[in-house]
């Protein structure tokens, strides 16, 4: 059973460096990626308030592909350079979007969201993929959310099998579409 160690009472930069020790006690030990990118979404889904949609996308090749999240059933496929994630995962750049309808291209998977905060997963300087967390607030991400959601990623790069996820052939993986060879 999981008992979270997070003491909400506490300011946010302290709530982040709980939330990336717990992320570390949860996955360690585990091998198996989608299992361990699982768990850190419910995680912080768990933890972070004001949120509507927490998650994963992956890259495989030209694009991002929806990897493991919680909330509503989102976009699947977002081409790099597209969206907010696309464009984060492009410029390998953490983007802080306060109000979603002013960020030209956002694509707008849960019309409840507001404001996001999108942050690249770089393994070697190679793009794995994004986390992404949505607000049904807009300015609902400041730099300390930036700066603790970093250090998520950061936590969580070293533990995870990204290897094993890619798919477009750099990886051991069949091809991401079906049908394909
Ligand atoms: N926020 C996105 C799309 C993904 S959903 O929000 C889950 C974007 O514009 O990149």
């Amino acid at each position: 059973m999981f008992a979270t160690e997070i003491d909400r009472a506490q300011g946010k930069a302290g709530l982040y460096r709980d939330l990336a020790a717990s992320l570390a006690g949860l996955l360690a030990g585990e091998t198996d990626a989608i299992a361990s990118l699982a768990n850190a979404s419910g995680l912080l889904a768990h933890t972070l308030e004001r949120i509507n949609w927490c998650g994963f996308y992956l890259a495989r090749g030209e694009e991002l592909v929806l990897g493991p999240f919680q909330g509503k059933p989102a976009c699947v496929r977002i081409a790099l350079g597209r969206g907010v994630c696309g464009t984060a995962a492009q410029r390998r750049q953490t983007l802080v979007v306060p109000d979603v309808d002013a960020f030209a291209g956002h694509i707008a998977c849960d019309s409840d969201s507001r404001s996001e905060i999108v942050v690249p997963i770089l393994d070697g300087g190679e793009l794995m993929g994004v986390l992404d967390v949505d607000s049904p607030e807009k300015n609902r991400f400041d730099e300390v959310d930036k700066e603790g959601l970093e250090s998520f990623v950061r936590t969580l790069i070293p533990m995870v099998d990204w290897s094993s996820l890619l798919r477009d052939g750099r990886g051991d993986g069949e091809t991401g579409r079906r049908g394909e060879t």
